[in-house]
């Protein structure tokens, strides 16, 4: 019995040592947290310029893994064409801090802000900055970047205009040894990994680029995996990465290289070339491709972009098996509607105010976007792909809903709204 009673005793007194050492534990643990978490918000804010930060924001959705929040520094390290007609231009890219990048996702693009000095294709006095959007051209590598850039001529029905800001510069100003800002890699149109699905790409002209990453990692990460690549150029002078291309076709059995010339050149032979003369349509997809379920990425100019995608979904391919991506304002019909908040009715005539210039504009529904709207009522406004995709427009929305025909790529900022692809649905009030 006494030994009973003893034990009790000792049950009773681990008991109570154990709840007031928890009592310490938790203490102590709570408070560490919080020194850790002071010492962390400090270490954020003194770290140096240029060097990998965490997100500032816990709402962005950070793009990808290990990204750099804000413009880091990248030194052009080589550049080289990658056509005949040397109007598409590849320019290898290193982190000056030398830090590993983060890896992409194949068919991501990088964001850079370039500050052109005056005089280039025609810009007015004093330096302007600009933000334009390049799609990675090569897979994901740690040491370095590829971007592949086609230079950008004033329209053929109007010689009088000035050639393309980003593209003139970078083609003509930019040298090896040269440092450029640019923001981590980011955007929606990527391969999905699935190796059981064959993968269709189509790309005319600079559209290459995206498919160019996503084709080497196939080829690389999953060398069984059924790829078909559709390019269409004009001919030969403008076929780019045409060795490379050739090589992987030569290599894999499983890639099926299909060229498609619309102007071949008296030079160029069929069968060797190219396999296909034309432009890539919905009969030659039929034709050539083989029975069964595909994922399409389609990437190219806007007629093509206007004609296949539909056509696609026409064939009864479907929506999540159609991938797209468009180089400049979005040239394809949106699949349905997004807002910041849920859909309500909207008005024929809606007040928008610009509290920094203190005007209100009427939308009246015939401008494409807000930024439209307030680049046609002389307001200045910044942008740079007017596509959703670099965020140079985001602006503070300080009251109202702003809707988005598709998901634009760029991860929006809560509280903010994109002016290139929004539209309001009700009254607004702008911090611009
Ligand atoms: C996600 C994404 C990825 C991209 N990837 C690539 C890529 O890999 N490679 C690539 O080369 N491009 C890519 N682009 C396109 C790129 O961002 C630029 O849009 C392109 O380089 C043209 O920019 P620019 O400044 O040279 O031309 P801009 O100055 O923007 O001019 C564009 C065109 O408008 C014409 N123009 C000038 N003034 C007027 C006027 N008043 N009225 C009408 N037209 C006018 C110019 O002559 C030119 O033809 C991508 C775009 C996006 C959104
Ligand atoms: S201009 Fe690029 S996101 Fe609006």
């Amino acid at each position: 019995m006494t030994e009973i009673n003893t034990l009790a005793q000792s049950v009773r007194d681990i008991a109570s040592v154990t709840a007031s050492q928890l009592l310490a534990y938790i203490s102590v643990a709570l408070l560490l947290q919080a020194v850790m978490g002071v010492v962390l918000a400090m270490w954020r804010r003194t770290a140096p310029a240029g060097a990998p930060q965490a997100a500032e924001h816990e709402d962005v959705v950070t793009a990808v893994k290990g990204a750099w929040s804000g413009w880091r520094d990248f030194r052009v390290v080589r550049r080289e064409f990658e056509d005949a007609a040397q109007t598409q231009c590849s320019f290898h890219l290193q982190a000056v801090d030398g830090v590993p990048l983060p890896t992409f996702q194949p068919g991501q693009y990088l964001t850079f802000s370039l500050k052109l000095p005056e005089g280039v294709a025609g810009t007015p006095a004093g330096v302007r900055t600009i933000t334009r959007c390049y799609s990675l051209s090569d897979r994901p590598e740690a040491a370095g970047y590829r971007i592949t850039i086609k230079r950008a001529l004033a329209p053929a029905d109007r010689p009088e205009l000035p050639p393309g800001l980003s593209s003139s510069f970078l083609h003509d100003h930019l040298h090896e040894g040269d440092v450029l800002q640019v923001k981590a890699p980011s955007g929606h149109f990527v391969i999905d990994a699935d190796a059981s699905v064959p993968a269709v790409f189509i790309a005319g002209g600079i559209g290459i680029t995206p498919m160019m990453s996503m084709l080497r990692w196939c080829t690389e990460e999953q060398p069984e995996r059924l790829v078909h690549l559709y390019y269409g150029v004009r001919s030969s002078n403008d076929h780019a990465f045409k060795r490379v291309l050739e090589e992987l076709a030569a290599a894999h059995a499983a890639f099926k290289l299909n060229l498609v010339y619309s102007s071949p050149t008296a030079d160029d032979v069929p069968g060797h070339d190219y396999q296909h003369s034309g432009h890539i349509d919905l009969a030659l997809l039929r034709r050539t491709l083989p029975q069964g379920r595909h994922q399409f990425y389609v990437c190219g100019p806007p007629p093509m972009m206007r004609s296949l995608v539909p056509a696609l979904r026409e064939w009864g391919v479907q929506a999540d098996d159609i991938h797209f991506e468009a180089f400049g304002p979005a040239s394809v019909r949106p699949r349905g509607s997004l807002s910041n908040e849920p859909a309500v009715a909207s008005s024929a005539s809606i007040d928008v105010r610009f509290t920094r210039s203190g005007r209100t504009l009427v939308w009246d529904g015939q401008d494409a976007s807000l930024l439209d709207l307030a680049e046609r009522h002389g307001l200045a406004v910044d942008s740079g792909c007017r596509s959703g995709s670099c965020g140079a427009c985001q602006t503070r929305l300080l009251s109202g809903i702003v809707t988005y025909a598709d998901q634009p790529d760029h991860d929006i900022l809560r509280g903010h709204c994109l002016l290139c692809v929004g539209q309001p649905q009700s009254a607004l009030v702008l911090d611009v």
